[in-house]
């Protein structure tokens, strides 16, 4: 029964919210510009409090976890994620800071994002500072700045973190690059509680889970399969980017 609002006087952008995370489970959020997934995303982390209802972990009222050792717990890549002006290991690093030495560790985070063709490439590898500020430093594409980011997260759960929260995880991914992600994603995450939110369905339909986010509410939840027989929002939605990408293709073809 989760509300929350910006401030006191704007308008609740979570009005009594229900949700059930599927612990060990994958669980999709979508919903129009604006819904609210991002802000629970937020609440989620602890980043705000809500101001009605609560939010409960395995039992315990969230808010009477320490939010430090519950941010431990909760690796996520923000929609607007972080861009460090550090070197590309410390970006990756920052995931857990305790473990910042343990290479071997951010190396396979790097592999299982496919952020290491991407470090790679960079003139001094791994130590190279991701900014055109810095002598030697290189800026990144959205893209290759998005797998950076993946790969703190993944830093993060190998080291303890059991929650993982994607928003917009594959947005600037190219299609193979984003293929790639969910064959590496559903093996690397199979004990993480684990939250996606995109608006693409080619990522959204293999969660265990979809809900679907309206007006600061949960109106439709359910697997990929049911939701599209449910002949709802979802289904709408769904039939809405088929549709457009079958013109797209068709487009291409003549
Ligand atoms: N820091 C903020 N202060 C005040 N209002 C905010 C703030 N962040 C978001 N909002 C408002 O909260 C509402 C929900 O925003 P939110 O970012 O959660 O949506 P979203 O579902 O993630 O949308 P998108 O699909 O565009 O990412 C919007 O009306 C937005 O204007
Ligand atoms: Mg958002």
């Amino acid at each position: 029964d989760v509300s929350f609002r910006y401030s006191p006087d704007s308008p609740d952008i979570l009005r009594g919210l229900d949700l059930d995370l599927v612990v060990g489970g994958s669980t999709a959020i979508v919903g129009l510009n604006g819904a609210g997934k991002t802000t629970l995303v937020k609440l989620l982390a602890r980043l705000y409090e809500p101001t009605g209802g609560r939010i409960v972990v395995d039992g315990r009222d969230l808010a009477q976890v320490d939010a430090r050792d519950w941010q431990r717990q909760v690796a996520v890549v923000f929609q607007d994620y972080n861009r460090y002006q550090f070197s590309a290991a410390d970006n990756i690093g920052m995931g857990a800071p305790a473990h910042l030495d343990d290479i071997a560790a951010l190396e396979r985070a790097a592999a299982q994002a496919g952020a290491d063709t991407v470090i790679d490439h960079l003139p001094d590898g791994a130590r190279t500072v991701l900014s055109r500020e810095y002598a030697g430093g290189r800026e990144l594409s959205g893209g290759q700045w998005q797998r950076i980011a993946l790969a703190r997260a993944y830093f993060a759960i190998a080291k303890g973190a059991s929650v993982l929260v994607l928003d917009e995880p594959t947005a600037q991914l190219d299609v193979r690059a984003e293929a790639e992600f969910f064959d590496r994603f559903l093996a690397t995450t199979a004990a993480v509680t684990s939250v996606v939110i995109s608006h693409r369905f080619s990522t959204v339909r293999r969660a265990d889970r979809i809900v679907v986010l309206e007006h600061g509410r949960v109106v439709e939840s359910g697997s990929h399969d049911e939701l599209v027989a449910l002949g709802g929002r979802y289904a709408d939605m769904f039939a809405l980017q088929a549709r457009r990408f079958q013109d797209e293709a068709t487009k291409e073809a003549l």
